[in-house]
């Protein structure tokens, strides 16, 4: 799916930006609600539950992207299949999160932005191509899922969405191996 110098140049980066994930995160939505205040309302308004989900979703896909050409013809469970996880995550967006189709280049906009001011000189013309490779994918295949959700019809109840992203995310978790602890991330922990 990705070329090698792509997974390398997104595998390297990743490593730097686990890190600093926090503040990553901080940065993004700041950045995001800069370029489009009025998305601030389509969030909670305690966002550090927000925060550490986007991080574990990067995490995972960065992670997919490490998996052998064989593995993508193993099965896997559907929680922890790629293009499913991130089909669904695109029908929640569209169904009930109601997020338009335009934000997906903002969101996108506001990611390269914070990677380019988190990694300084690591974020390498290279690095930024790959990034925008990876993020280009993962948005279409969102949009390809929500384009599957008929708006105003009720498919899944919210609380089943949010169970099965909470779902997704657990298992993923435990794949990715992200020290929440370290990261200043775990709801427990201030
Ligand atoms: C690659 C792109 C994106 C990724 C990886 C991503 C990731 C996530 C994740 C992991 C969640 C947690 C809930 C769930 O899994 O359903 C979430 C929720 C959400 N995302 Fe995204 N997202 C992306 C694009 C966008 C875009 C373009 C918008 C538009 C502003 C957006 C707005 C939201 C909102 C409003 C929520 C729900 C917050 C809440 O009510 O709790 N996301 N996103």
């Amino acid at each position: 799916m990705f070329s090698d110098e792509t997974k390398q140049a997104i595998l390297g980066s990743w490593r730097l930006v686990v890190p600093i994930a926090e503040t990553a995160a901080d940065l993004f939505y700041r950045r995001l609600f800069e370029l489009r205040p009025e998305y601030r309302t389509l969030f909670p308004d305690d966002m550090s539950g927000q925060k550490r989900k986007l991080i574990k979703m990067l995490a995972f896909v960065v992670k997919s992207l490490d998996w052998l050409d064989d593995d993508w013809q193993a099965s896997v469970a559907p929680e922890e299949d790629l293009m499913l996880v991130v089909l669904a995550m695109g029908r929640r967006h569209s169904a009930l999160y109601r997020v338009p189709d335009e934000s997906y280049a903002v969101v996108g906009e506001a990611l390269v932005w914070t990677l380019d001011y988190g990694l300084g000189d690591a974020f390498t013309p290279q690095v930024r191509k790959a990034w925008i490779e990876l993020y280009t994918l993962v948005a279409q295949a969102m949009r390809m899922g929500g384009a599957t959700v008929e708006r105003d019809t009720d498919l899944v109840s919210a609380d089943d969405a949010q169970r099965q992203g909470e779902i997704a995310l657990v298992s993923q978790q435990a794949e990715v191996g992200i020290d929440e602890a370290r990261l200043g991330m775990r709801e427990d922990v201030s």
